[in-house]
C-alpha cells in the first residue's frame, strides 16, 4: 500500500513520457496489490474515476467490474459516452444502472437545497451497495482519490471517501492509485492512457448534477430544459474556441415564470440563466464575459430549440458575493 504523503522528490508528471513512467509504475504495483482477485468501482465519468478505471483496465482487464450509476442529473450524452467508451472502446466489464426513476420520485417536490443534496448523495450510495451485493467475490474498492481530496481531509475539511461512507456489511480494500497526483497531472495520465479530450479536460462538474440547476423542487420538463440548454451551451462555448479556456460554465432554469411572445401569441415560460466563470481556488470566482455575437446565437438557439424557455438571462456575479452554483 502506498503511503498517504507525497515525497518531496516526486517529479511532478507534465509530460506523455513522465505519464508513461507513471502507469507503467501503476500497473505494476496494482497487480503486485489486486493479484486475481476482483475490484469494484463507481465510474462517474469524472476525469478521476475515468483515469482510475482506464489503468485498471489495462492492469486487470475483466478482474475489475465498473458501476456507473444514472442519477438522472447527468448531462445529455454523459451515460452513453461512459458506456462507449469504457464498455464499447476499452472492452471493460461495465455495470450501467438508470436510476433515474428512483432519485426523481424520491426528490419529487423536495425544495430544501440541502435536501436535495442529501437525498441524492445517500440515494446514490444505496443504489451502487445494492449493485454491489448482487456481485460475489469482491475484495477490492477503487477510488478515484486525489492528492487535494488527501490534503482536505487531513485539514478536517471533507472527508475524501469518494464513494462516501457504504454500508458496514461491504467492507473493501481500498485500491488508489491516483491518489498522490495533482488535478493536471491526473489529465496529463489519461491523455496517455488514450481517454477523449473532452472526458480527459472536462469542466468541474457537481456530484448532485443537474438537480442543483434546477432551483427548487425538480421537475422532469423544467430538468430537460436544463440539459437540453446545457448542451447547446458546450455546443456554442467549443464552436467559440472557449471550451478548454473558461474554467466551468453551464445554465440554470430557475422556477419562475414570465410572459413572452412566440408566433404572435402569448407565452408563459421560464427563463434560462447562462453563467461562466473563471477561477484559480474557487473560493473567489469573476465572471467570463461573453462575446456579443455568442450571446445572440445561444439567445436565439436556446428560446427557439429547447422547449419552455422564452428569455435568455446572463449571469455576470462574481463570487463572493455570489456562489458559482445556484444552490
Ligand atoms: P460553489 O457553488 O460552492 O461551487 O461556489 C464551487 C465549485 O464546487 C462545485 N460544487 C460541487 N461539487 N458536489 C461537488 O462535487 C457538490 O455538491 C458541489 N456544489 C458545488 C461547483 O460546481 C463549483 O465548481
Amino acid at each position: 500500500m502506498q503511503e498517504d504523503v507525497r515525497p518531496e522528490s516526486m517529479e511532478r508528471i507534465t509530460t506523455p513520457e513522465l505519464a508513461e513512467a507513471f502507469i507503467e509504475e501503476q500497473l505494476k504495483a496494482l497487480r503486485e496489490q489486486i493479484g486475481d482477485k476482483k475490484v469494484l468501482l463507481a465510474l462517474s465519468g469524472g476525469v478521476d474515476s475515468s483515469v482510475v478505471a482506464a489503468l485498471l483496465i489495462k492492469a486487470i482487464g475483466k478482474q475489475l467490474v465498473c458501476v456507473h450509476v444514472n442519477h438522472g442529473l447527468l448531462r445529455k450524452g454523459e451515460p452513453e459516452q461512459v458506456i462507449q467508451v469504457f464498455r464499447n472502446e476499452m472492452q471493460a466489464n461495465l455495470i450501467y444502472v438508470d436510476a433515474t426513476d428512483r432519485f426523481l420520485d424520491l426528490l419529487a417536490g423536495v425544495t430544501d437545497p440541502e435536501q436535495k443534496r442529501k437525498i441524492i448523495g445517500k440515494e446514490f450510495i444505496e443504489v451502487f451497495a445494492e449493485e454491489a451485493r448482487k456481485l460475489e467475490d469482491i475484495r477490492f474498492l477503487a477510488q478515484g482519490t486525489i492528492y487535494p481530496d488527501i490534503l482536505e481531509s487531513k485539514a478536517g475539511i471533507k472527508a475524501h471517501h469518494n464513494v462516501g461512507g457504504l454500508p458496514e456489511d461491504l467492507d473493501f480494500e481500498l485500491v488508489e492509485p491516483v491518489k498522490l497526483l495533482y488535478k493536471d497531472e491526473v489529465r496529463v495520465v489519461g491523455k496517455a492512457l488514450g481517454l477523449p479530450d473532452n472526458m480527459v479536460y472536462r469542466q468541474p462538474f457537481p456530484g448532485p448534477g443537474l438537480g442543483v440547476r434546477c432551483p427548487g423542487a425538480i421537475t422532469r420538463d423544467r430538468l430537460e430544459a436544463v440539459r437540453e440548454s446545457d448542451a447547446i451551451l458546450r455546443e456554442e462555448f467549443a464552436k467559440a474556441g472557449l471550451a478548454g479556456k473558461v474554467w466551468q460554465y453551464f445554465t440554470v432554469v430557475p422556477d419562475f415564470k414570465s410572459t413572452g411572445i412566440k408566433d404572435g401569441k402569448r407565452t408563459f415560460d421560464w427563463p434560462c440563466i447562462i453563467r461562466a466563470i473563471n477561477t484559480i481556488d474557487v473560493v473567489e470566482v469573476t465572471p467570463e464575459y461573453l462575446p456579443q455575437d455568442l450571446i445572440e446565437t445561444l439567445v436565439r438557439r436556446i428560446t427557439t430549440e429547447v422547449s419552455g424557455i422564452n428569455r435568455v438571462l446572463v449571469d455576470y456575479t462574481p463570487k463572493p458575493p455570489a456562489t458559482v452554483e445556484y444552490e
